[in-house]
């Protein structure tokens, strides 16, 4: 019996492409130098040698010293895999005959049984062979069999020429039952990578650019985009526990977008309590991601929000214990739609609210880029059922009007001088509803329905 179940070694990839590799099978994975073509074959080969399927990789110009002690830094670990008998790195000077490589390999697969073959890379071969019609056939016969007779997976590497934007694979882009392009560029001052997936066979394939990165200790590791062709729909009503706030948007679905902003030099806390208040009153959990603090200064800002309340500190540290987590990310060390996915990849199952702090940070992104990206995360989460709250300064007026028409519910805090006293009111529009202010005294009758609410649920009072 032999087992057919190969492996990318990297979920996500298995997710789209698996159908791909059901033997026999050849995948290209082509790029400039340093796109990762080396680390993403080596990835491929090292996973299914864990799965017992045995890889042989054959590498021209690069030592398996080398090979290894790379391919350690990012996670695999191939001198214990060879030790086991499941990996053989077979290494050949470039001046190497091709009839002395093939011969090579073929008394290799003929008698251990390799599963896996990996070619790193097909360019001295194919090289080799340029002009002379007769071999050139014979070396392409080889390939199309080679999956064939280790009834496996064959991963031929093709080395692009720095500057060469057109992409000719020539007659080894036919036999390919998958052709991945691994691309690599800067952004924002940002190393970005993307992997293309050119073809495929049997497996339907609706993203075109998947961007990856890799990491130290982990490897390659790739993020689908969450791109979702339907407008996703709401999910289920979310009752508003303070009434005046209650008057105006009545209540709110899962999936909705609410914005909350105020002036970047007097940022009020009152919402955050209302927002708990909400989680509490529904038995939702909240994830709360900030661009801007690490999670401590976020917690005390929360506590802060409650002194004015008379709720003990114990309780709400009960409160956000139970309802409550927190992560920072730096946006900055990703690009735009990386950092999408890596937040989504934050967000826990059991979140029902996902609430993103410090949104204004991306005042600085290109606009068309921002609005794309963001519109697909949010019509992602809206599939998701979350209830999505974006917390934000008003940077300027663009990152203000751009949220504001990416969400269902606008709250926008204001400042106003009364008696020589600066006072919060809070702008208030719900979509299909008229706009409203709510004052700050209202603001403060909202703090005592919390304090009623939280002794009714939490404290049994
Ligand atoms: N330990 C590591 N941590 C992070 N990135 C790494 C590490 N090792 C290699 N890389 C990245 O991988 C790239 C090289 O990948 P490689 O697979 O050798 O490319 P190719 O075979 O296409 O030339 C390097 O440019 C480097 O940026
Ligand atoms: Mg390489």
């Amino acid at each position: 019996m032999t087992d057919n179940d190969f492996t990318f070694g990297i979920s996500t990839l298995d997710k789209l492409l698996k159908p791909v590799l059901e033997p026999p099978s050849t995948i290209v994975i082509a790029g400039h130098p340093g796109s990762g073509k080396t680390t993403f074959a080596s990835t491929i080969c090292y996973a299914n040698a864990l799965n017992s399927k045995k890889c042989l990789f054959v590498s021209q110009q690069e030592d398996k010293q080398k090979l290894y002690r790379n391919m350690k830094r990012l996670g695999m670990d191939f001198y214990a895999l060879e030790s086991k008998g499941l990996v053989k790195h077979l290494s050949f000077p470039i001046s190497s005959a091709v009839e002395e490589i093939i011969n090579e390999i073929s008394s290799l697969v003929a008698s251990q049984d390799f599963r896996v073959v990996v070619i790193d890379s097909v360019n001295p071969l194919l090289n080799a062979v340029e002009g002379d019609h007769a071999k050139r056939a014979w070396l392409q016969n080889y390939f199309y069999n080679l999956p064939k007779t280790i009834n496996g997976v064959c991963i031929l590497v093709a080395e692009l020429p720095f500057g060469s934007k057109s992409i000719d694979l020539g007659s080894i882009e036919f036999v390919a039952d998958a052709v991945l392009i691994l691309k690599h560029g800067i952004k924002s001052n940002l190393l970005v990578r993307k992997l293309e997936i050119r073809k495929s066979r049997s497996s339907p394939i609706s993203v075109a650019e998947i961007p990856f990165s890799i990491v130290e200790g982990r490897g390659i590791e790739l993020y689908a985009p969450p791109i979702l062709e339907e407008v996703a729909r709401e999910g289920p009503e979310v009752d508003v526990f303070c009434t005046k706030l209650r008057n105006i948007i009545k209540h709110l679905h899962k999936g909705m977008t609410v914005y909350i902003s105020y002036p970047p030099d007097a940022r009020p806390l009152i919402y955050i309590p209302m927002f708990i208040g909400i989680a509490v009153l529904n038995d939702l959990k909240i994830h709360i991601l900030s661009y801007l603090y690490p999670p401590d200064v976020i917690k005390d800002l929360i506590r802060k929000s409650f002194s004015q309340t008379g709720i003990s500190r114990e309780v709400v540290d009960k409160i956000i214990q139970d309802y409550i987590k927190i992560r920072s990310i730096n946006p900055f060390t990703y690009s735009t739609d990386e950092l999408a996915i890596r937040e989504l990849l934050m967000i826990p199952n059991d979140a029902d609210i996902v609430a993103f702090h410090g949104i204004e940070i991306f005042a600085t992104r290109n606009r068309e880029e921002y609005i794309r990206s963001l519109y697909n995360e949010l019509n992602y989460l809206r599939n998701m059922g979350k209830l999505i709250i974006r917390i934000g300064s008003i940077a300027n007026k663009e990152i203000y009007d751009i949220n504001s028409m990416l969400s269902d519910v606008v709250i926008r805090h204001d400042v106003e001088q009364i008696d020589g006293e600066y006072r919060y009111k809070m702008y208030v529009w719900r979509r299909g509803e008229e706009p409203h202010i709510i004052k700050q005294e209202e603001l403060d009758s909202c703090l005592e329905e919390l304090v009623d609410l939280i002794k009714r649920k939490l404290i049994g009072g």
